[in-house]
């Protein structure tokens, strides 16, 4: 193997690393998130970090009726016309794993008295805006959550739904 092959190889090899790093995708499973994505260009609101590992772990074992699609439970692909969500059921540690905003493209959050104003539907602000896809991700699960365990908003361990924005947002940015 010729020295300029070796080269080229090993600048390739980078090349590829520092695109798939621009992808918004990871495999690395972390224990914390900080939920502070670059697209925003600035955040309102203060970031929130997210525990992942205990969700995926602690709380799927406690509650097997919460995660039914395990993994799939936050994280899907798409259909090929873009319109319907495949909950990634199989997932596991290793994967590749894409950033919501990758289908969830617009770095914004729009407030249902907004919404209402614009006349759009839930659905679609869901579909398009990443914050609000994310705040009904985290608030779908929840509200099950609190159901079963007949917890109300003011008891202690509620798990927080998005009215509850200073849970996850003690203060503005
Ligand atoms: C309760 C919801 C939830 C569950 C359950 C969950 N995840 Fe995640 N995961 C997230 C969120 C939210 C992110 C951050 C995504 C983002 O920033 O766009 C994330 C990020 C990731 C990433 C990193 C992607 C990146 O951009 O670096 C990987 C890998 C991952 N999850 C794997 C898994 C696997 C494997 C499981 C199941 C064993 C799992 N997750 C279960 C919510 C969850
Ligand atoms: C590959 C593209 C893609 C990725 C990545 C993605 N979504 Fe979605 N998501 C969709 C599509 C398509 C829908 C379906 C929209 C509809 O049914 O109106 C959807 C729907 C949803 C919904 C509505 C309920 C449901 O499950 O159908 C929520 C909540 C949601 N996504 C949150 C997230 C979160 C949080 C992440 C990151 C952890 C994420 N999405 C990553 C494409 C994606
Ligand atoms: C599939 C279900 C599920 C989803 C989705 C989910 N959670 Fe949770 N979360 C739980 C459960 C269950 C608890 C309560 C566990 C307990 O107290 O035993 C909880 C508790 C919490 C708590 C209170 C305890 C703590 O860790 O501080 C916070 C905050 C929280 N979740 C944040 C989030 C965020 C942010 C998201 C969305 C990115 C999210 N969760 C999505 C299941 C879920
Ligand atoms: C369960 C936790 C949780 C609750 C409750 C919650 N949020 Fe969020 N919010 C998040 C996460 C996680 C993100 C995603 C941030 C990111 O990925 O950069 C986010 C994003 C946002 C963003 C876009 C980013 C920014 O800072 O500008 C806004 C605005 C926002 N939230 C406002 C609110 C408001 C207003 C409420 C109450 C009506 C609320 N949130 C309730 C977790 C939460």
């Amino acid at each position: 193997m010729g020295k300029k092959f070796l080269i080229v190889a090993v600048v390739v090899g980078v090349a590829v690393l520092f695109v798939s790093a621009g992808l918004y995708a990871g495999t690395e499973v972390k224990d914390l998130i900080p939920m502070n994505n670059k697209a925003y260009k600035k955040h309102e609101e203060s970031i929130y970090t997210f525990k992942h590992k205990i969700h995926m772990t602690e709380y799927a074992e406690k509650y097997p009726d919460l995660y039914q699609l395990g993994c799939g439970e936050c994280h899907h692909e798409q259909t090929e016309d873009k319109k319907k969500s495949i909950p990634l059921k199989d997932l596991k540690e290793g994967d590749e794993v894409k950033n919501c905003i990758e289908c969830h493209k617009i770095a914004a959050y729009i407030a249902t008295k907004e919404r209402k104003k614009k006349k759009l539907k839930k659905k679609d602000v869901i579909r398009d805006y990443h914050a609000n896809a994310v705040h009904a991700n985290c608030s779908i699960c929840h509200r099950k959550y609190n159901k079963k365990m007949k917890l109300k908003s003011k008891d202690k361990g509620y798990a927080p739904t998005k009215a509850k924005c200073k849970a996850c947002h003690p203060k503005k940015k």
